[in-house]
């Protein structure tokens, strides 16, 4: 049976989806975001409220947003166009797609300059530099990669040239390998961290300041984040699933994909906390140093580790590729609509995309050091391109995701296109895309403004 396919092609296998949408989703928000943003709100709590937000709204959210991309089969700007019509509803509907290309554009902008410093940290590990410091040398070489602008450009460069070619040649060929081996190897050797920060006597530290929940410590701010990290680190609320949604085949059962994608995404993520606290606790480091804590922990460790230097520069290697398979998405709904649309060659596309995306990367970068007095709206330009789009760009769009599908369009389409076929689970997803998420967004973003 023959079935209308995008302009950009159809995924080649039925895995390929769930390997894309794992890659997607699993990144620099697992390993460095979530681990610091946890640090910083004080652990258990946040942890609690993540996990939280994560089943009761981000996975339903990524449900409702892959259908959508799935029946508009092409990009989300585009797709939300059709849809909407189909439905007989305003074409402002298509706004959504403008949101996420938007926000996409942004976060790749802030995204490459922390997958540059990864890329940097390959080049530390591998040639030996950690080796024979303590852990105050280790994590002061943070500070030497940071305070250097010069360097900081040069590899955010490199990490945004590594998008611009992957994205530039179509997103199906490069990324099925990337994603079938060095996922599954970043795992591996999240594993073997496990084990080494098992045999510490922080151990237990680590497990009580993840999971010891303790709402005293709560606030609006540690809310509001936890609720947009959960669409951050989903790839959700800015197309990108969607988009991504345009490429799968009718016969894939969406439940069952998202659901394994969910629960990978939030494994990766628990495991890097772990692993990153009970190495803090260790050594007397801050948990909520920040940014800066993944690259001045887990060095640490393999610092500490026989065969530290080849198995820390594998690591760093195997994070650097989640963030490009990551990244790579995040560029994707703004190229597929230049495509589309504008009847541009995907290079060409790419390329600008790539351009704009580097010189908001460059001025992310230099705010970290001979910028760092700029401030917009209390914000260095790094934290405003990161707060604007975590706790406002994606909420909004996954709420605007939500009402779109539970309350405009078709039931019948809907009932069809998830086609779960339990109907008491159809019904529990359906009353959390309805309800529970738009309303759950709205309430958490609006006493965050009235604060
Ligand atoms: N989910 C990715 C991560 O956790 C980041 C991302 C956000 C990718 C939004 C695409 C869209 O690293
Ligand atoms: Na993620």
């Amino acid at each position: 049976m023959s079935e209308q396919q995008s302009i950009h092609g159809i995924w080649t296998k039925r895995w390929t989806f769930v390997l894309a949408a794992t890659g997607s989703a699993v990144g620099l928000g697992n390993i460095w975001k979530f681990p610091y943003m946890a640090g910083e709100n004080g652990g258990g709590a946040f942890v609690l409220i993540y996990l939280f937000f994560i089943f009761a709204i981000g996975i339903p959210v990524m449900l409702a947003e892959i259908l959508l991309g799935r029946r508009g089969r092409a990009s989300p700007i585009n797709s939300m166009h059709t849809l909407a019509n189909e439905a007989k509803a305003t074409p402002f509907w298509g706004g959504i797609g403008w949101l996420g290309a938007l926000a996409g554009l942004f976060i790749l902008s802030f995204y490459s300059v922390v997958a540059g410093w990864a890329v940097s940290y390959v080049y530390l590990m591998a040639s030996g530099t950690f080796e024979g410091q303590n852990a105050e040398m280790i994590s002061g070489e943070f500070g030497n990669l940071v305070s250097d602008p010069g360097k900081l450009v040069d590899w955010h460069t490199l990490f945004m040239a590594m998008t611009v070619v992957v994205v530039a040649n179509g997103i199906h060929k490069g990324l099925e390998m990337a994603v079938q081996w060095l996922m599954p190897l970043l795992f591996v050797m999240l594993l073997l961290l496990l084990g080494y920060s098992a045999t510490l006597d922080s151990f237990s530290d680590s497990l009580s300041f993840m999971f010891r929940v303790d709402f005293g410590k709560l606030t609006e701010e540690a809310i509001l984040s936890a609720l947009g990290h959960s669409f951050f680190t989903l790839s959700l609320g800015m197309g990108a699933i969607m988009a991504y949604g345009a490429y799968m085949s009718r016969q894939q059962n969406l439940a069952s994909t998202v659901v394994t994608v969910g629960l990978l995404d939030t494994l990766v993520a628990l495991v890097a906390g772990i692993v990153i606290f009970s190495i803090v606790f260790a050594n007397g480091l801050e948990p909520g140093a920040g940014p800066s804590l993944m690259f001045q922990t887990l060095p640490i460790a393999f610092s500490q580790m026989p065969g530290g230097v080849v198995l820390g520069t594998m690591f760093f290697v195997l994070v650097v590729a989640a963030a490009w398979s990551s990244a790579i998405s995040l560029a994707e709904p703004a190229v597929a609509w230049a495509v589309e649309t504008l009847g541009m060659n995907r290079g060409v596309a790419a390329l600008i995309v790539g351009v704009t995306a580097w010189v908001l990367g460059v001025a992310c970068a230099l705010s970290l050091n001979i910028w760092s007095d700029v401030k917009i709206f209390d914000n260095s330009i790094f934290d405003f391109f990161d707060k604007l789009t975590t706790n406002i760009m994606l909420p909004l769009g996954g709420l605007l995701i939500c009402v779109f599908v539970a309350w405009v369009m078709d039931r019948a389409i809907v009932r069809s296109e998830v086609d779960i076929d339990h109907p008491s689970i159809y019904k529990a997803w359906f009353f959390l895309v309805r309800f529970v998420a738009p309303v759950g967004v709205a309430v958490v973003m609006f006493n965050k403004l009235m604060e």
